[in-house]
């Protein structure tokens, strides 16, 4: 096997010098760092499918009003925790318009990206119930969420999706919720990596069952408006998002600045809490925070002890993106509708070339061509994969670290991929087709 598009030698030395002792286990970074060393060995492009990188260029009605914040001296004053006036405004109209869901302001929060929403959200929950500590994740998911309840010692467990859509998802989740010690539920919809997209009457059983056990279900919508099968982009007028806040009072929705408008670099994301939850009180939080109401506690607490409050700057970019697009201004899947239409492509190339799709369906639906896409090949693992793709110049990452069950599975992701390279794509599958058939 060594006539590969990249050169055998190299790829198994520096997959050696990595020092990462299981290829298939390794982080989206990990993988990342030994592509860009291989590349930078060899002086070959790889097809870089590894990382959720948006890739796009950044919304320029954003970049324009940053500027304009930063010129005015904004970066020299410390920005409010729960975010200027103008955004949390912004916030709640793009809810009731795109979301169809009514939301006080003081509920809007920025963050520091989605990825502190989801932290802190984990920290201020699990400390509201002594005995209510636990978050259970609806796999496959995002692996980061894991591994920030890992490092600040949050408990969690999970279940794949996969043999439990439509009403067979009833069960299962009780089976877990059941036991009393989950404080959380948490998703994505569109799912990473799978791209399946959870039902109205999913959604449903999910929230029915978060108010029988009194579970806030954490929504994170990183990749909002995406399902392209259906078309979410006008504001105030249906089909919405699909979201969890129309079957339950009790949830926080995670939005994300980084790949729907291509801001992923500024690090902002939104937190949208829910009205019950946010003035919830719970003598818990009294051990460790000066207040018993869950808002105060997240704000003033969490989000104050953690960074303190969103960069200032790009708080202005957000609001200047939202109003736009709450106004009619910009559509906001006009864009980003180029994954859907490169994942149709690129779906077909590997499935041309003997690679199945692993998450194939939605229920009885084709699944939407979208940000990622799941595949395997004949029998070999995710981690056999994942090396062995190497060798031809391609990377993404193993199922295995999403919480997915399939053995086989790689997950991929379609942003980095310029179109100019699927020629090449296309060479590097058949090639590796004609050396393992
Ligand atoms: C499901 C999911 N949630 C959250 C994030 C992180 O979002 P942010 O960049 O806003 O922190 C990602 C990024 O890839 C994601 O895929």
């Amino acid at each position: 096997m060594k006539d590969t598009p990249i050169d055998h030698e190299v790829v198994s030395r520096l997959i050696e010098e990595s020092r990462i002792s299981n290829i298939g286990k390794a982080s989206i970074r990990e993988i990342k760092r030994l592509v860009d060393n291989i590349e930078k060995e060899t002086g070959k492009k790889f097809i870089r499918m590894e990382m959720g990188i948006p890739g796009l260029p950044p919304n320029s009605i954003g970049v324009k009003a940053e500027i304009e914040a930063l010129k005015s001296g904004v970066a020299s004053v410390y920005p409010d925790i729960e975010g200027i006036f103008q955004l949390k405004k912004e916030i709640q109209k793009f809810v009731k318009l795109f979301l169809d869901t009514d939301i006080n302001s003081d509920n809007c929060v920025p963050t520091a990206g989605s990825m502190q929403a989801s932290l802190a959200s984990f920290i201020t929950l699990s400390r509201m119930q002594e005995n209510k500590d636990t978050v259970l994740f609806i796999d496959p998911g995002f692996p980061v969420h894991k591994q920030q309840c890992r490092i600040f010692g949050i408990k969690y467990e999970s279940f794949d999706i996969f043999n439990f859509r439509g009403e067979k998802l009833k069960e299962k989740l009780e089976s877990y919720l059941k036991k009393g010690n989950f404080i959380s539920i948490l998703y994505s919809n569109p799912n990473n990596p799978s791209w399946i997209c959870f039902t109205e009457s999913e959604l449903k059983i999910i929230g029915d069952l978060a108010n029988k056990y009194d579970v806030t279900v954490l929504e994170d919508l990183a990749y909002f408006g995406m399902d392209f099968r259906k078309d979410y982009s006008k504001p105030g007028v249906p089909p919405h998002q699909p979201t969890i806040a129309k079957y339950t009072d009790n949830y926080i929705l995670f939005i994300s600045g980084s790949k729907l408008f291509s801001y992923a670099g500024q690090r902002i994301g939104m937190m949208v809490i829910s009205d019950k939850l946010f003035n919830k009180q719970a003598a818990g939080l009294k051990r460790h925070y000066t207040t018993d109401i869950f808002g105060r506690a997240m704000i003033y607490g969490t989000l104050y002890a953690s960074t303190a409050g969103t960069a200032h700057s790009v708080q202005y970019a957000m609001t200047a993106i939202l109003k736009a697009a709450n106004d009619g201004k910009f559509v906001i899947t006009d864009e980003v509708k180029e994954y859907g239409k490169k994942a149709k492509i690129m779906k077909k190339l590997f499935i041309d070339n003997g690679f199945k799709i692993v998450y194939d369906k939605d229920i009885d639906l084709p699944l939407a061509d979208g940000f990622y896409f799941t595949f395997s090949y004949l029998g070999m693992s995710g981690e056999e994969l994942l090396k062995e793709l190497l060798f031809f110049g391609i990377s993404a990452i193993s199922l295995s670290i999403t919480g997915s069950e399939r053995e086989e599975g790689m997950r991929a992701c379609v942003s980095l991929v310029p179109r100019d390279q699927l020629p090449e794509l296309e060479c590097r599958l058949k090639k590796f087709k004609e050396l393992h058939s």
